[in-house]
């Protein structure tokens, strides 16, 4: 029989430090209003990563809370994959890191970079390691400290992003209903100049505007390429769960699928953007209170630098 990446915990973990976007002007002396970054972001508040606070220390603990919710543990897990475009250092991993943070002694860690969409690269890696029976279970993360990589007096790029860590853990699961049904990776190096990171060190750079336009098309094919390659038509599905750069671009997807608004999870307005950590954030969120169940028919994408973009359909 077949076997499926099933998803059987998810973790979420957010900095104790949190600044409204009042906070944020003032603290950086930034040019801006709170009402300017609410209407063209949908962003109110983000967290902050404090002293203690690393893309290791964000994941694990992210890690450990999507253990607890399977009902499993450390020793149990053979492969742990991280996304992230800022790690602790170039080597090693993260995924290392948080292995040992973990107290694993065995198995494997590796890190990827795909930049906002880091965590679907992830999970689509992961699923074809449990698929072909390279690795019976795994830890999937996505973990930022954007904060560390921003341009300060660059208004139109440094209110946008915020710190965190999402997690889900997988076993693959003979004959499952459930599971991860298809993943769709796509990457254009042309593109790499809209949005990159100055070296390893940062800072952040973006071209707002010309990423936007990319999002929208770029995400629809994605999704409609997910939603062909199963059969399925999008009154199908039952949530969205988009990466969280910005409410214009998670409405229009929204509205694109034909989804009223509560069949989309937004945690935008109280995480900003935390790229690779937004989707497993956001869903962390929306399974922890209760609105995405077991069965639910659930569609994830992102887009980022790279440009790189993919959509994951699963059976939660
Ligand atoms: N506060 C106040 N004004 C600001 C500002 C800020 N924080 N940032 C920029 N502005 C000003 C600009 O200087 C410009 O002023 P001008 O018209 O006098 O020159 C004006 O606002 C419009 O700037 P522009 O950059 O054209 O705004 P926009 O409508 O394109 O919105 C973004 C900017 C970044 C919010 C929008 O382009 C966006 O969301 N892009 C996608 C970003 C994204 O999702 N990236 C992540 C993908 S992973």
């Amino acid at each position: 029989m077949a076997l499926r990446s099933v998803i059987q915990g998810c973790g979420a973990c957010l900095p104790a430090q949190v600044l409204d976007n009042v906070e944020l002007a003032e603290r950086h002396g930034l040019d801006t209003t709170d009402t300017w970054i609410r209407e063209r972001s949908g962003i109110t508040r983000r967290h902050m990563a404090g002293p203690g606070e690393s893309a290791t220390s964000l994941g694990a603990e992210a890690a450990r809370r999507a253990l607890a919710q399977a009902g499993a543990t450390a020793d149990e897990v053979d492969c742990i994959i991280v996304a992230t475009a800022t790690p602790d250092n170039a080597f090693p991993a993260t995924a290392v890191h948080i292995q040992r943070e973990l107290g694993m002694t065995r198995g494997f860690g590796f890190d990827v970079s795909a930049a906002c969409t880091g965590f679907i690269f992830a999970l689509s890696i992961a699923d074809s390691m449990l698929r072909s029976g390279q690795a019976r279970s795994a830890l999937v993360i996505g973990t930022e400290v954007y904060s560390r990589i921003l341009d300060w007096t660059d208004r139109g790029t440094c209110v946008l992003f915020g710190d965190g860590a999402g997690a889900v853990f997988l076993r693959a699961v003979e004959g499952s209903e459930r599971g991860i049904l298809s993943s769709h990776l796509h990457s254009d190096g042309r593109q790499a100049g809209i949005l990159y990171v100055e070296g390893t060190d940062g800072p952040l750079r973006m071209a707002g505007r010309e990423v936007f336009k990319h999002a929208v098309t770029k995400l629809a094919a994605v999704v409609d390429e997910a939603l062909a390659a199963n059969g399925l038509d999008r009154s199908a599905v039952d949530w969205l769960v988009p990466h969280q750069a910005n409410i214009r671009i998670i409405e229009a997807m929204g509205r694109k699928l034909d989804l009223p608004p509560e069949r989309v999870v937004v945690t935008v307005d109280q995480h900003a953007n935390t790229s690779a950590a937004s989707v497993p954030l956001a869903l962390s969120v929306a399974v922890g209170d209760g609105r995405i169940r077991q069965g639910d028919l659930v569609l994830l994408e992102a887009i980022g630098g790279g440009l790189t973009w993919g959509a994951t359909l699963l059976r939660f």
